[in-house]
């Protein structure tokens, strides 16, 4: 069963006044009234059994500041699709969901710009491997920087067939979601707020990916996936699209942590990790099954 706290069963007024759970490692497991029937879908994410209520778990203090200048992130970031079998730590992910869509002002001013500052976006965090929270599916909460839990159980491997097959998705120990509410925005600007959705989604998207070269992760961006079956894995309400798939992790190859973020890269032809299943490295990296006509029409040549 899936519950779809912070946009549609509670305002976000009644989730800041939800006690945060500042310790991490618990996912209390979300039984709400307002959840949508998913009775007879095995595949949705599903919540533990004897659950109470709906779980919100604080992230750690954002950092405003790093060592690596805007300059040096913008010259190193490169898609990185191969990533080590380690897990991501909890303020990491807040920190990437914080460079995507991060509250930045009293007035409510994000990380990222908006058209009308209506705020379309939303982030949904796949967690795989991801130190302290259970694998699921969890929802950014901007204003309180915050996860509330969507639905426990892995996803990464649905989500990584929805995405075309791609490996790196059900591979990566995270992958965040880019979706969008385009009613929030065509409701003051008409046909043309669809545009700005997606307009949004990039600016999101790259803050997202600067941020994770700035603290030595790899990502990539994958537009090539089928829309259904992502709002499906994902347990969408029809007025929310996904966007963009971001899948994170620690590159692969790097075996020791260094002061600038980064480690000491093993030699390319040595590279170890997991085999790979899909198509490697230079080839065509959107998905090895066809792709539905409208991400076709969306993705660029690799
Ligand atoms: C809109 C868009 C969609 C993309 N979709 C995918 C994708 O589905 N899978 C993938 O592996 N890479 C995807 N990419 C990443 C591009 O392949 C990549 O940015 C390009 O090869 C340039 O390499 P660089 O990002 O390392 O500079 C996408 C990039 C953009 C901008």
């Amino acid at each position: 069963m899936l519950t779809d706290h912070g946009r549609h069963g509670r305002s976000r007024r009644a989730l800041r006044s939800l006690v945060l759970v500042p310790v991490v490692g618990l996912l209390v497991a979300c039984t709400g009234d307002d959840a949508p029937d998913r009775a007879g879908d095995d595949d949705a994410p599903t919540t533990g059994a004897g659950s109470t209520g709906p779980a919100v778990v604080a992230l750690p203090e954002p950092s405003r500041s790093g060592d690596v200048p805007l300059e040096e992130a913008l010259a190193r970031r490169r898609s990185g699709r191969d990533y080590a079998d380690r897990p991501l730590a909890l303020r990491e992910l807040g920190q990437l969901l914080w460079a995507a869509q991060g509250v930045t002002s009293a007035e409510g001013g994000r990380t990222a710009p908006s058209a009308g500052a209506r705020y379309p976006l939303e982030l949904l965090a796949v967690t795989r491997d991801v130190e302290g929270i259970e694998p699921g599916v969890w929802r950014y909460e901007p204003e309180e920087h915050a996860l509330s839990a969507v639905g426990t159980g892995d996803r990464s491997g649905p989500l990584g067939e929805a995405s075309l097959d791609q490996t790196w998705v059900s591979d990566a120990p995270v992958s965040i979601v880019v979706t969008g509410v385009p009613e929030r925005t065509t409701g003051r600007y008409g046909e043309r707020g669809e545009r700005y959705v997606v307009l949004e989604a990039g600016h999101a998207a790259q803050n997202l990916l600067l941020q994770a070269t700035a603290l030595g992760l790899a990502a990539v961006p994958v537009g090539a996936f089928d829309d259904a079956e992502v709002r499906e894995v994902l347990g969408l309400a029809a007025d929310e699209e996904p966007l963009y798939v971001v899948p994170v992790g620690r590159p692969a190859g790097v075996t020791a942590p260094t002061r600038d973020g980064g480690g000491a890269r093993r030699p390319p032809s040595g590279r170890p990790g997991r085999p790979r299943r899909g198509p490697s490295a230079g080839t065509c990296h959107h998905g090895s099954r066809e792709a539905p006509r409208g991400a076709r029409a969306k993705v660029p040549p690799s």
